[in-house]
């Protein structure tokens, strides 16, 4: 062994011991302490007058509690099956509100917009939002003709005989449903799982859709980071679903906490989550009774296995949308929105920051509206330059009409 080698080995080996010892080093000091288990009273009050005596345990329920258990069992409410021979969409029907702006003058243009809404949500979501996207505005010279559908398996909308219905089959049962009313050309707009059927839209419609305005454009995110309940969702939907379609206690539970963690994180440590100032009870409750009525939290949840599978979930968020597309992003959404946006959206116009939760519509209707005539202004530039496409509304409907198709 040449010199330079040796000295080569010898350092080799002292840096080795440096180097272990310091990774002990720092095991020491990053090892935590035991944590200190305090002896505590955990029963009601703080005095310690413990009863040392042991007894025999015998199991023994009343009869009160077995008959309430025979009556509850015997009142199952199962999830509700689908109607059979309904054939209006694809074999679905699907339940929608249909909305022309009123009394408008001829100098102002009527566009058409589909509005998606999300879980735990339904078109309650929207009744605050559409009498503002229907009334005419002194800055814009155009109004929104708005076109809201309960998602199949959601609320009115019957849910599927057979697997297979998520986002992107739902994307063309909305399609047909636009043609269905005669619109060819249509903006979009949506948040929550209503952003993947939109997104499905944007990519494989682009002959349809104008434009996409979305106040969910990290949908990708969502599903990594705010995860428990997409899990169970994607996985196990009627385990959860059933006792959902069975307990009012139960459902309402479940969804209000949804709303709290929607509407602001830090409103979970407050014992009453904040709901009434931030929805209001009548809004929330009006909205879990929408379920509860249609029998639909396990139809619900089943879109979620339907869509966020390995099969399809890269169908839907890894394709490039190239039709103009509007990002609202709302600060206590739960997810955090980045400065970078997903290079998805090949045709961004526009970018707005909001003060604000997830539930943008229900919450902050005023604030939506506005963003969503901001976007579409923009939208209708770029289109006009590019074609002619406007299709004059009309159709049977002459006011606000919650319909059947
Ligand atoms: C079980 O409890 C009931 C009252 O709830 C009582 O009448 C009965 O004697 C108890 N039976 C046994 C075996 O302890
Ligand atoms: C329609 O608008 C005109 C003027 O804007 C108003 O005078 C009229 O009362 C409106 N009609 C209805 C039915 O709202
Ligand atoms: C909820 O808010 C409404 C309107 O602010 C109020 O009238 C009502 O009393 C509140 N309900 C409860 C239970 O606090």
């Amino acid at each position: 062994m040449s010199f330079l080698r040796k000295l080569i080995f010898v350092i080799v080996i002292l840096l080795s011991v440096v180097c272990i010892h310091l990774i002990q080093v720092v095991k020491e000091f990053t090892t935590p302490e035991k944590p200190d288990i305090k002896l505590e009273w955990w029963s009601r009050g703080d005095e310690w007058n413990e009863d040392q005596s042991i007894f025999p345990f015998k199991i023994n329920v009343s009869d009160e509690v077995l008959n309430d258990l025979k009556y509850r069992l015997e009142h199952t409410r199962t999830p509700r099956k689908p109607l059979e021979n309904s054939n209006c969409i694809q074999g679905l029907k699907i339940h929608f509100i249909h909305v022309k702006p009123q009394n408008i003058s001829k100098n102002i243009k009527v566009i058409p917009l589909l509005i998606v809404h999300g879980w735990p949500g339904s078109l309650r979501e929207f009744y605050e939002i559409i009498p503002i996207l229907t009334t005419p505005r002194h800055d814009r010279n155009f109004v929104f003709e708005v076109i809201a559908p309960h998602i199949p398996g959601f609320v009115f909308s019957d849910a599927p005989s057979k697997p297979g219905l998520g986002a992107l089959e739902i994307s063309l049962i909305f399609k047909n449903l636009m043609s269905r009313l005669g619109f060819e050309k249509y903006y979009i707009q949506g948040g929550d799982i209503g952003a993947a059927i939109l997104q499905a839209m944007s990519t494989n419609f682009e002959d349809n859709v104008l434009g996409y305005h979305s106040n969910l454009c990290e949908l990708l995110k969502l599903i990594i980071t705010e995860s428990g309940y997409l899990h169970i969702h994607s996985s196990k939907p009627d385990s959860l679903g059933l006792s959902m379609d069975d307990s009012p206690m139960g459902l309402a539970a479940y969804y209000l906490e949804k709303f709290v963690t929607g509407a602001n994180f830090d409103y979970r440590s407050r014992q009453d989550g904040r709901l009434n100032e931030t929805f209001g009870y009548d809004k929330l409750l009006d909205n879990i009774m929408l379920y509860w009525i249609s029998k639909s939290a396990t139809t619900s949840f089943r879109f979620y296995s339907e869509t966020f599978n390995a099969k399809k979930f890269t169908a839907i968020l890894w394709w490039p949308i190239h039709v103009p597309t509007a990002c609202a992003r709302f600060k206590y959404d739960v997810i955090v929105p980045n400065e970078v946006l997903s290079d998805n959206f090949r045709n961004l116009v526009q970018v707005n920051n909001y003060d604000g939760g997830h539930f943008a519509a229900f919450q902050f209707p005023e604030i939506l509206a506005n963003d969503i005539f901001s976007a579409i202004s923009k939208m209708e530039i770029i289109n006009n330059r590019r074609l002619k496409y406007f299709i004059p509304s009309s159709g049977p409907y002459s006011q606000t009409s919650e319909i059947f198709c």
